[in-house]
């Protein structure tokens, strides 16, 4: 189980390090992917290209072939056209989705956003069915909601 309470404190402090968000998405790429069996791919899409498409930052897991994907293009993008965190328990049920791994049972995008802007999201990939709980996104939230901190102090 994720500890974002730790995770939260530890992005912190390498931002009064002067980490830049570079630095702070990679960290929390990897501890996410460290903290819990079921998260067995963890990445990180920006979104680049005046709003229109996410770029795969950096990731913990097996290469995909989503390097870039199109807002409104698969879970990952319709998270981002639909303004909201996306939890599908069974991606062979859900329309919308872009398969990498056959393994892959369920998904999980978080925004990383402040208010209405959106910077990017974190995107979990889980072998297990149903793997994601109310818990495991409210975690995540608190992770990305440090992350869009220094994203948003980036831009001044
Ligand atoms: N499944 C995602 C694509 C990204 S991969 O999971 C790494 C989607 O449907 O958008």
């Amino acid at each position: 189980m994720l500890n974002a309470t730790e995770l939260v404190k530890e992005l912190q402090e390498m931002r009064d390090s002067g980490y830049l968000s570079d630095g702070l998405l990679r960290k929390a790429v990897k501890s996410i992917a460290e903290s819990d069996l079921r998260f067995d791919w963890v990445g990180a899409y920006l979104l680049r290209e005046n709003g229109e498409e996410l770029w795969l930052h950096n990731y913990v897991g097996t290469p995909t072939e989503h390097s870039t994907i199109p807002v409104g293009t698969g879970v990952c993008g319709m998270a981002v056209q639909e303004k909201r965190n996306v939890n599908v328990p069974d991606v062979s049920k859900e329309e919308n989705y872009l398969a990498c791994d056959p393994d892959v049972q369920s998904e999980l995008v978080v925004l990383i956003r402040a208010g209405d802007e959106i910077f990017g999201q974190i995107d979990i990939d889980s072998e297990e069915e149903a793997a994601f709980t109310d818990e495991d996104e409210a975690a995540l939230q608190a992770v990305s909601d440090k992350l869009a901190e220094q994203m948003m102090a980036e831009r001044r």
